[in-house]
């Protein structure tokens, strides 16, 4: 989705501005544009395609400012053109604004804007923002007595003066606008009245302002500031700061001055570099082990019970519920589908599990004795958010599970815990998926330990066999290593890959939680190697869509739970009849089989399989992508961080 970078310093900004905007590629863009300052004048480069064109644009070279606003844009009201890219001016060239978000009554907004004499350059539902701003401007300054001394100059766009009252009247006047704006918005205004300053505002969009001794940074996320400095203050929804090199104010929408506190991010800069690595994706799935070992943490260990210190929950309110729904979008939800098998069969209380865009509006039953739990890797996913807010309106207590800290959906929840996974930039996500299915694992693992189910035994599977928390805690353990091992030889990943990036179609297939696995594999594939695929139940396939099986076609199937290895392998003999050509992913000893591959994983419990399963099919589709010869990082349509529904 968009992307938003302002600078505020004493450096050249038109290079810190690209070079943000570049460390936000990864969350899909089509257009480009940065605006500075210097004489008095805004200057505006900006067009479609890559970030990159910017710097062939006539002028770029001589840009000097030492302030500015920068802007990738994802379309959504109008096509990708130069007119419709940010940064957008009002009528006057008094307002220059860049916008993440979508205003929704921008008709009604633009319809009244025209009614007062405004004009519109672009298709945008951003560009209503300026012009308002500069309504409301007109009106403040118009109420100030003397208004008139200054009106030429405010209407000739030069220096005026009396910059802080001008700062205050901009503001009021920001804070004005925002109030007649439904939807989201993170926006960033600079304006010749108020030099060397950006005023910026947030409502279910992400903004964070990155701070170092005499410079300040604007971003709608914190990687793309990593390099400049970790000392963050994370803006909060109605919030609305001043920002200039050697300060930054906050203020609410009543205009009441307050501080915040700086938080300090852990990250290392170069985790959002791709350190050898070819593309994003690669790196991060070879980063697993260790993301997975880091969101293990100090949480489990083999003999104690779980560490949970920072979250509150208590037996007491755990005993009380009787339901629990995971909701979340793409990948975090099919983690939210292994986590609702480990809740259920470790702690006995029933699980559903929503797509965040259907669960906000069915009217979902929920209550007092409901927790709801919500997975993001980047904790700003709209829909997520939305479905957390309609769940807190109806008394349910919220638990956020996300990668970012700080992110808006961590602010919004009762609780929350984070996976350590670091920073994950390629749009498809990999080793956030195994960092929130382990997480998922320790805390039913703790809720087990809460309700008193230390010692019991727990039936895991069809054939009755069952295990203790113990031994869950040391197959989880192991993991790190055992993804390790996956990763020494790709091998045989890349010669099936090689086989199948001309297939138009393809099947995944599991039963039990390996189904969970099959719709992931499916969506990695499609994501970026643009090929079609479908994922099922291996049970349900005779039920219709075996239809589609014929001579050539590739079908990978999961098969970790030796209870259920039997059914699946019929399954499996049941496309092969039909000319389908195999792979087997299994931790299972196959022999005197007539699959065409045999991928062998490490074993491990099967309610954590899907750590180790998934890793050859997040290979898969990589190695098919590159095959295709396409952009793994950064695939057609698609964006990191999906911050409008
Ligand atoms: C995963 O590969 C996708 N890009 C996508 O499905 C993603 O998982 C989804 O948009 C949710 O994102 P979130 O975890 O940041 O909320």
């Amino acid at each position: 989705m968009c992307g938003i970078i302002g600078y505020v310093g004493n450096k050249k900004a038109s290079n810190i501005l690209i070079n943000g905007l570049l460390a936000l590629e990864y969350r899909g863009y089509d257009s480009a544009g940065i605006a500075t300052l210097e004489n008095n004048e805004i200057k505006i480069m900006k067009d479609k395609g890559r970030v990159r064109n910017i710097l062939d644009l006539d002028g770029y070279k001589e840009l000097q400012g030492t302030y500015g606003i920068a802007h990738t844009r994802w379309a959504t009201h109008g096509k990708p053109s130069k007119e419709n890219s940010h940064p957008h001016m009002d009528n006057s060239n008094t307002f220059t604004v860049v916008h993440n978000g979508i205003i929704e009554n921008y008709n009604e907004l633009r319809s009244f804007l025209t009614d007062n004499g405004y004009t519109f350059y672009s298709q945008t539902d951003t560009e209503v923002i300026p012009n308002l701003i500069h309504y409301y401007f007109k009106k403040i300054d118009q109420e100030d007595t003397d208004y008139n001394n200054k009106t030429n100059s405010f209407e000739n766009k030069t220096n005026v003066g009396n910059e802080n009252n001008y700062k205050d009247k901009v503001l009021e006047a920001v804070v004005k606008a925002t109030n007649d704006l439904k939807g989201s918005y993170a926006i960033e205004v600079i304006s010749p009245l108020i030099p060397d300053t950006i005023i910026v505002a947030r409502k279910d969009s992400p903004l964070v302002i990155g701070t170092k001794s005499d410079e300040n940074y604007v971003a709608s996320d914190i990687p793309a500031l990593l390099t400049y400095t970790k000392d963050f203050y994370l803006l909060d929804d109605n919030e609305f700061a001043i920002i200039t090199n050697d300060s930054i104010s906050f203020y609410n929408k009543d205009l009441e001055k307050y501080t915040k506190e700086i938080k300090n991010i852990e990250w290392d800069a170069s985790s959002a570099e791709k350190n050898g690595y070819d593309d994003f994706m690669l790196k991060e799935i070879f980063e697993q082990p260790n993301s997975v070992r880091e969101t293990i943490g100090s949480r489990l260990k083999l003999n104690e019970a779980c560490n949970f210190d920072d979250l509150e929950i208590t037996s007491e309110y755990l005993k009380s519920i009787n339901k629990i729904f995971i909701v979340a979008c793409g990948t975090a939800m099919h983690a939210g589908l292994v986590g609702k098998v480990l809740l259920e069969k470790l702690c006995k209380i029933p699980v559903e599990v929503d797509i965040a865009s259907e669960f906000r509006y069915r009217d979902p039953i929920i209550d007092d004795k409901t927790l709801c739990i919500y997975v993001s890797q980047s904790g700003e996913t709209a829909d997520t958010i939305a479905a957390l807010k309609l769940a807190k309106s109806k008394c349910a207590k919220t638990l956020a599970i996300s990668n970012v800290i700080g992110s808006s959906i961590t602010r919004e929840a009762d609780y929350t815990i984070y996976t350590h996974a670091g920073p994950e930039i390629a749009v498809a996500s990999t080793k956030a998926y195994t960092s929130q299915v382990v997480l998922f694992a320790i805390l039913a693992i703790h809720f087990s330990e809460l309700l008193g189910y230390d010692n019991t035994d727990i039936t895991i599977n069809p054939d009755g066999k069952t295990i203790k928390l113990y031994d869950i805690k040391k197959d989880i353990l192991e993991l790190p290593k055992k993804i390790s091992m996956i990763l020494e030889d790709t091998s045989l990943i890349k010669k099936f890959a090689d086989e199948a990036y001309t297939q138009k179609d393809m099947f995944f297939l599991g039963r039990g939680v390996d189904q969970t696995v099959a719709l992931e594999g499916s969506l990695k594939l499609k994501e970026i190697s643009y090929i079609h695929s479908e994922a099922y139940a291996s049970g349900e396939l005779k039920h219709g869509p075996i239809a589609l099986i014929e001579n050539g076609i590739h079908v990978i199937s999961i098969l970790t739970d030796p209870s259920l290895a039997k059914k699946s392998i019929s399954n499996i003999q049941e496309v092969i009849t039909r000319g389908a050509k195999t792979m087997v992913i299994t931790n299972q000893d196959l022999e005197n089989t007539n699959f065409d591959y045999i991928y062998k994983i490490p074993e491990t419990n099967p309610l954590i399989s899907p750590i180790l399963s998934v890793i050859p099919l997040q290979l898969l589709a990589y190695y098919i992508s590159k095959n295709k010869g396409l952009d793994v990082d950064k695939p057609r349509n698609l964006a990191k961080s999906v911050t409008v529904e």
